[in-house]
């Protein structure tokens, strides 16, 4: 989710930004900039694009200015280009600002400052906080200091910022509420950042602010307050772990802290959108079109791989809570079987990249013949984003791992809120269905993390199964698709070959394949089918089979039949995916490791397939 670059000290700035946002880069991102205070006016510096191509641009124009700020950016408001990149400046121009994060309630506090005459040149969330900051210190004659700290009680959403004013040369201030931010502490110099990758080199000292805390950072010394302007006594820690570790959060792979990053990904999937106490449900890009999916006679969803998978429980929850029937395509098949589609059909494009060759042809065809279609994409401004008529972005944050994992539990997530608001507007739920699905939706954050608590047991089971050569993934009803999900991780990043299958399908053949050698996983949680389900592990345990079961809390009954269970929270069946699908990832992951194989960049594969 973007990075943050800011230096006050003895040292010209610009080298130490441009090498921090170089360090930063793993992140994700889609545009960089640079401001540096100069006697002149703050001078910024920003371009769509790589940091390479920013510092191609700026080197001859940024001085040897010993205050400055910088940014990447993976867009939320606005598409990635020059005009939306950050820093931003005031209206003024007296102060400027980077920002990680969402301002939720930006919408409102631009209409505000409308109003009041101000104007704005991006259509960015952050050059609305920016704006609101300088309105507030002219209005009530206010500090830098209490301007900022005035503005941000007043504000709703994530923010990790840091903003510099003309007015002090020897001053910045940075806040954090849900985004990260470390402050380095070298000797007369200070430094900001996102993670520690770019402060680690200057100096080992470093205090992680926490949420809601202020620090007020001078050339001879810092303050950190609480948004009370309470002073508060930080915790400096000595930096221990290397650079490489950094970038990854101190996890192993980025796949597995994306893995383990889905508590928070998940929230900020539905961040802004879903309040379950005001039984409130705002997606922005769906309502001008809700009508259109409201009366849809069928709606046709896209994809590939993961996504596909996606698409699978998205047909399941639209037809059940909906009552809309749902066809789930193969993007590469569907662009070339000339399909039937009527002017004025509904499709649904998911994909994360939004850049998948397979799935934008899918989208063009379908345009073609007079289709609306929607996306729900991560990556925002990408190119399936800009071809869709509408559409819901994830939120997710950049999915860096290239086995999707984070991204596809943001995709079930905001299918799930868009199936709960056409279901609602349509009248096929109840009022107390739809409140009791919004608080269920809203507790799966908790209910991931407390799946996430069996990784050692998966380890313990992924040792026995590493050198397996074949694997069965099984599933009915809601995890059917999440069968196909985990096979899918299996294969690409352990080189096992792995199939899911519906579990009642196996008697119509695949069952052959069952002896004392193939390793087969039920998921089979209780649910509507739970009791097939448990014929269809006592059909595998006659053949010798080995199962693994992802069970609900307390399962004796599948606990004595199979040889290996893993308890997983219950939740709604519909959202049940979103919790099943975690033990999966796991199990994947540390098979893969077991088998010393490269589990963030898997061979033959790549994070985009931007080609046929
Ligand atoms: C999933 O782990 C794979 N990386 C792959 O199947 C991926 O889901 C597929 O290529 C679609 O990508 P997209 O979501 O970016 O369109
Ligand atoms: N919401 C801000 C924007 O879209 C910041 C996004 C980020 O974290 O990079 O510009």
């Amino acid at each position: 989710m973007c990075g943050i670059v800011a230096y006050i000290g003895n040292k010209p700035a610009f080298p130490i930004l441009i090498n921090g946002l170089k360090r930063l880069e793993y992140r994700g991102y889609d545009s960089a900039g640079v401001a540096l205070y100069e006697n002149s006016g703050l001078n910024v510096l920003k371009k769509e694009g790589k940091v390479a191509a920013l510092e191609a641009f700026a080197v001859d124009k940024a001085s040897d200015s010993t205050l400055g700020i910088a940014h990447t950016r993976w867009a939320t408001h606005g598409a990635p280009n020059d005009v939306n990149a950050h820093p931003h400046l005031s209206a003024d121009g007296s102060l400027a600002i980077i920002h990680n994060g969402i301002i939720e309630n930006y919408h409102s506090i631009k209409a505000e400052l409308h109003d009041k005459g101000y104007a704005f040149e991006s259509d960015t969330d952050t050059e609305v906080l920016v704006t609101f900051i300088q309105d507030i210190r002219d209005t009530h004659n206010l500090s830098f200091e209490d301007a900022v700290i005035t503005s941000l009680s007043k504000v709703i959403g994530a923010y990790a910022i840091v903003v510099i004013n003309q007015d002090n040369p020897d001053q910045m201030i940075a806040a954090r509420k849900g985004s990260p931010m470390v402050i380095g502490l070298g000797d007369g110099e200070y430094f900001i950042a996102s993670d520690a990758t770019p402060i680690v080199e200057f100096t080992k000292d470093v205090i992680y602010l926490n949420d809601e805390e202020i620090a007020i950072i001078q050339r001879d010394g810092y303050r950190i307050t609480n948004t009370s302007n309470v002073p508060l006594i930080p915790s400096i820690q000595k930096l221990d772990i290397q650079l490489e570790a950094l970038e990854k959060g101190g996890y192993e792979h980025f796949m597995l802290k994306e893995i383990f990053g889905q508590p928070e990904s998940i929230a900020d999937c539905m961040r802004g959108r879903l309040n379950a106490r005001e039984r409130k449900l705002t997606l922005g890009g769906i309502r001008e079109y809700a009508n259109k999916l409201v009366n849809a006679e069928k709606i046709t969803i896209l994809g590939c791989g993961t996504s596909w998978h996606a698409g699978l429980v998205a047909e399941y929850i639209l037809e059940d809570i909906c009552r809309i029937p749902v066809e789930v395509e193969y993007a590469s098949e569907f662009r070339y079987r000339n399909p039937v589609i009527k002017e004025g059909d509904i499709i649904i494009a998911i994909s994360q990249s939004g850049e998948t060759a397979d799935t934008l042809a899918a989208i063009e065809l379908a345009k073609s013949k007079g289709a609306i279609v929607f996306g729900v994409v991560n990556a925002v401004g990408s190119s399936i984003a800009r071809a869709t008529h509408e559409g819901a972005y994830l939120h997710a944050g950049p999915e860096i791992g290239v086995a999707s994992t984070k991204a596809f539990t943001g995709q079930l997530t905001v299918l799930t809120m868009i199936a709960l608001k056409v279901g609602y507007l349509k009248g096929t739920i109840t009022e107390s269905q739809y409140g009791d699905l919004l608080y269920e939706l809203e507790s799966i954050p908790k209910k991931v993390a407390q799946a996430l608590e069996t990784d050692k047991r998966i380890q313990e089971i992924s040792a026995k199964f590493k050198d397996a050569t074949n694997c069965l993934y099984l599933g009915r009803g809601y995890n059917f698709p999440v069968a196909l999900e985990g096979a899918l991780k299996l294969k690409e990043i352990s080189y096992i070959h792995a199939e899911g299958y519906p579990a009642a399908e196996m008697k119509h053949g695949p069952i052959a394949l069952i002896d004392e050698n193939m390793p087969v996983v039920f998921i089979a949680t209780r649910d509507s089918s739970y009791e097939k389900i448990i014929s269809n592990i006592q059909e595998v345990k006659s053949r010798k089979g080995k199962v693994i079961a992802i069970v609900s809390q307390h399962d004796e009954e599948i606990e004595r039949m199979a040889d290996f269970t893993i308890e997983v929270p219950s939740s709604h069946e519909a959202l049940m995916p979103l919790i099943s699908v975690i033990p999966l990832q796991l199990l994947s992951y540390h098979i893969a490791i077991m088998r010393g194989c490269n589990v963030d960049q898997p061979r033959n594969l790549a994070k985009s397939v931007t080609v046929e």
